[in-house]
């Protein structure tokens, strides 16, 4: 079992702690989903005044879509201690006891990738919620002895890119729900831009918006390619981005000019030319290609989705005239 409380501003490996510092800490800080952040600032006021704890918020949608970010502003904004533990890590109900045991009042516990905690570990969690109080058995059978623990009132926070995995119980104990959606161009052109001053690598307002429009609609691959064109840019000497280091840099990383990368095009491109654009299940598209099915589902597909390259039907996933104009590939010659 892994947890950990987080310092915001420490962390481990290279994405996660360029995360960490890239993260805005307030409301007004973070960019875009306007209507989610109009309704949080009234929720967060209002429990700040009546000095209670948030309800129980549900974030899902695409990974890097920004609901980690969200839920760090949050502890920010309700001045909540926030402690971060991973759905996969929670195996046994004992250890979900364990993590709950330790909260303080007010605080928020954050679980991320929700939908993939075991059903005898929901289990433990609806009482939690609902009335703040965890239920533990000890001994077996007829020995077995159950005892309620009261928790202090404290704010739970999932999320998960599958709100469909989880069970109608836990979906139904949550207060807001709430849905990310993918950012304009214009939202992630300024996400670049805040991003080239914490970096202090300065960035034109082309170049930002160049990056922008191949970020699949999604902050953290807008702030993924920046910090690979910044490494063009310093590597050849520039104090700045420009838009001709950035589209050279953009050119060797096999971008397009959507923001389709090899996977994308891989998929696209078996599902066209070797199964004649479909329909075929996802697992023999995985294996053709290589990629694990889960990546392909909760990463690739999503944006492809929206795009309207593809759609998922019945009898499985089928390439649509837009891919195939995109790959300027001949819909009747195979
Ligand atoms: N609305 C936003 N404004 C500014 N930066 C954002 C926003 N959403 C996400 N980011 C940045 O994108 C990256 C990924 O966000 P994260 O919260 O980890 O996504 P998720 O948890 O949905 O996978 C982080 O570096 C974060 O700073
Ligand atoms: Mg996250």
């Amino acid at each position: 079992m892994k947890d950990n409380f987080m310092n915001p501003r420490v962390n481990k490996n290279e994405e996660s702690s360029l995360d960490t510092t890239l993260r805005p800490l307030t409301l007004d800080e973070y960019v875009g989903q306007n209507e989610l952040k109009n309704n949080l600032r009234i929720y967060i006021g209002a429990a700040k005044k009546r000095n209670e704890t948030l309800d129980h918020m549900l974030l899902y949608g695409p990974p890097g879509l920004g609901k980690t970010t969200l839920a760090y502003v949050v502890s920010h904004e309700m001045e909540a201690k926030i402690r971060l533990v991973n759905g996969p890590s929670i195996e046994k109900p004992g250890d979900l006891a364990a993590i709950l045991s330790t909260l303080g009042p007010g605080d928020i516990l954050f679980i991320d990738e929700i939908h993939r905690i075991p059903r005898v570990v929901e289990e433990v969690l609806y009482p939690a919620m609902e009335d703040f109080i965890i239920n533990i058995v000890t001994g077996r059978d007829e020995d077995a002895k159950t005892f309620s623990l009261a928790l202090p009132p404290f704010t739970l926070i999932g999320a998960t890119t599958k709100p469909g995995d989880l069970s109608s119980p836990l979906r139904d104990r949550f207060g807001i729900v709430s849905r990310l959606d993918y950012y304009s161009i214009e939202e992630l052109t300024q996400i670049v831009l805040r991003t080239s001053r914490v970096f202090a690598t300065p960035i034109d307002l082309d170049a930002a918006k160049t990056i922008a429009e191949r970020s699949r609609s999604t902050p953290r691959i807008a702030n993924r390619i920046y910090r690979r064109v910044r490494d063009f840019a310093n590597y050849h000497d520039y104090d700045h981005i420009d838009l001709n280091i950035c589209e050279e840099s953009l050119k060797q990383m096999k971008i397009d000019p959507i923001g389709l990368d090899e996977t994308d095009v891989k998929y696209l491109m078996t599902l066209m030319k070797r199964f004649n654009g479909g329909p075929v299940g996802l697992e023999t598209l995985a294996s053709a290609i290589g990629e694990e099915i889960r990546n392909l589902e909760e990463v690739y597909e999503p944006y492809l989705l929206k795009l309207g390259f593809i759609n998922k039907t019945s009898r499985g996933r089928m390439a649509t005239e837009k891919a195939y104009k995109h790959f300027k590939v001949d819909l009747f010659n195979f």
